[in-house]
């Protein structure tokens, strides 16, 4: 598909408008349907992951210290986001950063929040419904957006949960544009969020961030450059961008493709101890 536009046409939502079934269109009229059903079982979502955070939305806005949460909107308002960029939101939850996205983007940009857990997205929509924020019920491991979609993807404390860790960043690689960035990040160390899911058991007992030697292994093989990654003492943050490419012409007809910076790195502007 040429264009690198997306667009959700078919909204087979349920009534609190969180679109199930998306079927997708270019701009220059093609279309490509994507693996996004109504019901648990065809997306292959019924996971214990979805049925853990399906069981908690009620009350998730009730949980976490508001100095965890300060420390997200210190992180996510420090990406330095382009005000007009498109942002995928993984694991959106009940929304916590979304407002923060938002006040970054403008009114030209645009939040998609997605989540596996539905009754996360409900309450999220119900909170932030506004024209320029769209919910999407999918894992991000396999997504119904076409090719270089987004100029950002942000991850905030939902990466450990991901089941298929390696087939969730190639998706992010291939749902950003060229020059993209992804930024997982979380409001605690590595081994607080570890030992924090380790001793609640249960589903998410497992739920683990690897170490630095394999996240940034795993970002190599989906293609990312630029990989940074932090790990103080109230925060963690990885982030890499899909570099665009430039033909060299070998003049034997083998033309070979190099990565090109589209941009300067911009790390956060996090002030971090330790
Ligand atoms: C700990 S909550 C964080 C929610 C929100 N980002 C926040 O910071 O408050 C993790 C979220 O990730 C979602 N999640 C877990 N695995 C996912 C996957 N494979 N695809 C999409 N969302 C997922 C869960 O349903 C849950 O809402």
């Amino acid at each position: 598909m040429s264009e690198t536009e997306y667009r959700v046409t078919t909204k087979v939502a349920d009534l609190r408008g969180i679109y199930f079934c998306a079927a997708l269109i270019a701009s220059d009229g093609e279309h490509e349907e994507r693996n996004l059903k109504a019901g648990g079982d065809e997306t292959g979502m019924m996971t214990a992951t979805r049925s853990f955070f399906n069981q908690r939305a009620d009350t998730w806005d009730r949980t976490g210290a508001a100095e965890r949460k300060a420390v997200s909107e210190r992180l996510i308002h420090g990406l330095g986001i382009k005000p007009g960029s498109k942002v995928l939101d993984v694991g959106c939850g009940t929304g916590l950063i979304i407002p923060w996205l938002l006040q970054e983007v403008g009114a030209e940009g645009r939040v998609t929040a997605l989540d596996i857990a539905e009754r996360m997205l409900w309450i999220a929509r119900e909170k932030h419904e506004r024209p320029n924020v769209e919910y999407i019920h999918a894992d991000i491991s396999h997504t119904p957006f076409l090719d270089q979609s987004f100029d950002e993807v942000v991850c905030h404390n939902c990466f450990p949960h991901v089941s298929d860790k390696e087939t969730a960043v190639r998706e992010m690689f291939r749902v950003l544009k060229p020059g993209g960035r992804v930024s997982i990040c979380h409001n605690e160390r590595r081994q607080a969020i570890n030992a924090m899911h380790h001793g609640i058991g249960r589903d998410v007992g497992g739920d683990m961030l690897p170490d630095e030697t394999e996240m940034k292994a795993m970002f190599t093989r989906a293609g990312f450059q630029e990989i940074m990654l932090f790990n103080k003492s109230d925060a963690y943050m990885l982030q890499a961008y899909r570099c665009a490419q430039r033909r060299v012409s070998r003049g034997s007809g083998k033309d070979r493709f190099l990565p090109v910076k589209e941009r300067k790195a911009e790390k956060a502007e996090i002030q971090l101890d330790g």
